[in-house]
């Protein structure tokens, strides 16, 4: 598989490894329980520079795209699933800034970004609207020399630990294509603060909030794109670029935990040998290997789409995100099972993956929406194959292969 890959991938790659192997792995539990930022986790992928793997070059980073986030994310995942949002999530946030950003903003934020200087989180959802995105309330209105939001934002991942916030609101109500705009908010602005830290099942080293918006005012300037009204293609632009990282956060969680679940395996004895002998245990393993190695190919064929611009990146992308997050719920669960009783104990590391696992499958859309963005699109290609249509026999009318047949040898006869 190296092969495939360029030398600048390998490196960052290769960094992330060992990042994860020699920070990240002894830390999991401990934040895991403490369900604290782990801000010597930050202190580490910054002075190995892997914020800015995703950022183009111009802008201070590394110019690695969404490949190189993805293979970043999938090597922190295998120790921690924390970790990989915790690092992914920024790449969340800044891509509405990379998709729609004015010159001048990017320049400003993306820098910070890239040199980890800065955390940034995205503000979509709200308590009325999850999957229903474009149902979101939060308000801007014009006053002056600046904006003014009022309302609250749910589940922003990153939350207080991030300085700047891609936050979405409706700028022009009456509008029904342009009702939604993307304004950049910053740790610090008048009426901004922090609300509701949730108590959660896993990623638990990651904040995850509500943002309050009293009256805050920001300058004018931080509307996204310099001018109102695209937020909300936008935000659906940032999730095709960002649902191939989720992917890549739960195929890291799967393949770090078939790589426990295999050691184990190899080490406990049940009726005097290794339970690696047994081929219920083999059959387990092996549907875990190879549905973990499906989910890395459609992960990189979904970054590489979306780095290459290729058409279709918003079918992929939720492609990968669907199969990858199911993938991991079910290797996690599979993993659990082959460790038996202690699998189920927290003093053993794989519950953690099964409780990290099951966020994938919820959050950047549900993997209902996943199906009904892969559908839709499906249908609208359909378009493309009409030369199928002539072979395809309608119920109500006689175009049957075989009757088409015998007319032409009838008007042969
Ligand atoms: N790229 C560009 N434009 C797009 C687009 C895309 N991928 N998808 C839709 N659009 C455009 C459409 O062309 C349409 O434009 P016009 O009005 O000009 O025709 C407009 O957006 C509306 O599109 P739809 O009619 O398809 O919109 P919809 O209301 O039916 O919603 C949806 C579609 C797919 C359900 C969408 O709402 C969605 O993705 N929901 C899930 C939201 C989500 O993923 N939230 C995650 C929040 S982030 C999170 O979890 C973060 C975290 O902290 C880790």
């Amino acid at each position: 598989m190296d092969e495939l890959f360029s030398a600048d991938n390998l490196k960052w790659r290769d960094k992330a490894r060992e990042i994860a192997e020699d920070v990240v792995r002894p830390l999991a539990a401990k934040y895991d329980r403490l369900q604290e930022y782990p801000w010597e986790i930050r202190d580490a992928l910054k002075e190995a520079e892997l914020f800015g793997v995703w950022i183009p070059k111009e802008y201070g980073g590394h110019g690695g795209g969404v490949m190189d986030l993805c293979l970043v994310v999938e090597e922190l995942s295998k120790a921690c699933g924390g970790v990989g949002v915790l690092f992914a999530v920024n790449a969340l946030g800044s891509f509405p800034i990379l998709v729609a950003g004015t010159e001048e903003q990017k320049k400003h934020y993306l820098p910070q970004i890239a040199h980890g200087e800065k955390l940034i989180a995205f503000g979509l959802s709200e308590r009325p609207a999850g999957s229903d995105a474009s149902g979101l309330v939060t308000n801007a209105h014009e006053d002056g020399d600046s904006w003014v939001i009022n309302g609250q934002k749910k589940w922003t991942t990153n939350g207080g630990a991030a300085d700047i916030y891609s936050v979405f609101a409706v700028t022009d109500p009456n509008s029904r294509s342009r009702r939604i705009s993307a304004l950049i908010v910053e740790k610090g602005d008048p009426g901004f603060s922090i609300g509701r830290k949730e108590d959660k099942m896993g990623i638990r080293c990651v904040p995850v909030v509500e943002l309050h918006f009293d009256d805050c005012r920001i300058p004018k300037d931080r509307v996204l794109g310099g001018r109102p009204g695209l937020g909300f293609k936008h935000a659906m632009m940032t999730l095709d670029r960002a649902r191939p990282g989720v992917a890549a956060q739960a195929l890291g969680l799967a393949a770090g935990a078939l790589e426990l679940a295999t050691v184990y395996a190899t080490q406990r004895k049940q009726f005097g040998q290794a339970i690696s002998g047994f081929q219920m245990i083999q059959q387990l393993l092996a549907d875990m290997a190879t549905n973990v190695e499906a989910g890395r190919q459609l992960t990189y064929a979904a970054a590489r789409a979306c780095d290459t611009g290729a058409e279709g990146i918003t079918k992929l992308a939720a492609m990968s995100k669907l199969f990858c997050t199911d993938m991991a719920m079910k290797v996690t669960t599979d993993a659990v099972q082959v460790f038996g009783g202690y699998g189920y104990m927290k003093d053993y590391p794989i519950e953690k993956y099964m409780r990290d696992a099951k966020i994938t499958q919820i959050y950047e859309g549900t993997n209902q929406v996943q199906r009904l963005v892969i559908a839709r699109n499906l249908i609208k290609e359909a378009g493309r194959l009409d030369h199928l249509s002539a072979f395809i026999p309608l119920p109500d009318h006689e175009n049957t292969i075989a009757d088409q047949e015998r007319a032409a040898s009838a008007a042969g006869a």
